[in-house]
């Protein structure tokens, strides 16, 4: 069986072990056809468990500096969200990923648009998924952090009422002074930028906490913000079989362009999905090089 959702214990390497990123391909034995509408395969047909997944995403070893991964889901057509959520999008299978995502981040961040039309709650794992966390050396929990220049959270909402741990929220310097003070009971207010969040600070101040392994799950702004600072070094991104039309969201949006050469770095495919997987390229579109 594939999506035996295996947890056993060598799928995942901390940070400053080798780690097969990149070029892993390390396949389990074929497996029976089953019906898992959870199932993910590999190109060539294999299924795989959730150890072959953690093991392919698995963050590059000894980071010096965080990396930031997105994950996000889209129609054929290019939309981020149907009837206004991406809920109904991905299936089954993305809805697995994602999960198994979040298990191997130090730090879950994300847009306040997105906590607040997806109606967030608390960020916490499992029981066992947290034991899987700390035998590996990770904190139990991921960290939480929520980006939103207004400071425009609800103190009292399950995202900070329910947390495992006080979440971290970054705001702009002009935040009305009373909606940071109410935040200051509940979350670490960063400020991280005069009239916005400034990415280059976020990372820097995520950095000094030791969360380099960052998970972004969007929305598009947040994804537009650090598209213009250049700081996405891998998406995953899910293609869901439908052709939506709408007026949605793409997955990154942004005032101005801001070409990043990404080069393909996995395919798998899910019942009605495909999830790829990009790097960034060092090369980017306009052919100088920035890192
Ligand atoms: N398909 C998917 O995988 C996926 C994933 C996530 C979200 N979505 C969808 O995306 C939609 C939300 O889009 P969105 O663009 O509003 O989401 P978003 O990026 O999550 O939220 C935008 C908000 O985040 C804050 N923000 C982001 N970057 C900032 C910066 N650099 N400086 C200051 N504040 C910043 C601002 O909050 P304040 O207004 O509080 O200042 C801004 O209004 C929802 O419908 C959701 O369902 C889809």
């Amino acid at each position: 069986m594939s999506a035996g959702h295996d947890t056993a214990p060598d799928a995942f390497r901390p940070c400053g072990t080798a780690a097969p990123h990149e070029t892993s391909d390390t396949r389990p034995a074929p497996a029976p056809v089953h019906d898992d509408p959870a199932e993910i395969v590999d190109v060539a047909g294999v299924a795989l468990d959730d150890r072959a997944l953690l093991h392919r995403h698995v963050f590059p070893a000894g980071l010096e500096r965080p990396w930031v991964r997105t994950n996000m889901v889209t129609t054929i057509d290019g939309a981020v969200t149907r009837g206004g959520v991406s809920g109904p999008l991905g299936g089954p299978a993305d809805h697995r990923l994602f999960d198994l995502l979040r298990r191997l981040a130090d730090v879950v961040l994300i847009g306040a648009g997105t906590v607040r039309r997806e109606g967030y709650g608390a960020l916490r794992l499992d029981p066992t998924v947290a034991a899987w966390r700390s035998a590996r050396g990770l904190a139990a929990q991921p960290a939480f952090a929520i980006v939103s220049g207004a400071a425009r959270l609800a103190p009292d909402s399950a995202v900070f009422a329910d947390a495992p741990r006080r979440p971290l929220v970054f705001v702009a310097a002009d935040a009305p002074s009373a909606r940071r003070a109410a935040l200051d009971p509940v979350a670490d207010v960063v400020v991280a930028g005069a009239h916005r969040v400034e990415i280059p600070a976020l990372l820097a101040e995520l950095d000094r906490r030791g969360l380099r392994r960052v998970h972004c799950e969007g929305g598009p702004t947040l994804l537009g913000a650090l598209a213009a600072a250049d700081a996405i070094d891998e998406m995953c991104v899910t293609l869901d079989a439908t052709v939506l039309g709408g007026t949605g969201p793409r997955m990154v949006v942004s005032p101005g362009e801001h070409p990043r050469r990404m080069r393909m770095a996995g395919i798998l495919r899910g019942r009605d999905a495909l999830l790829l997987r990009w790097l960034r390229d060092r090369q980017p579109a306009d052919g100088t090089r920035r890192r």
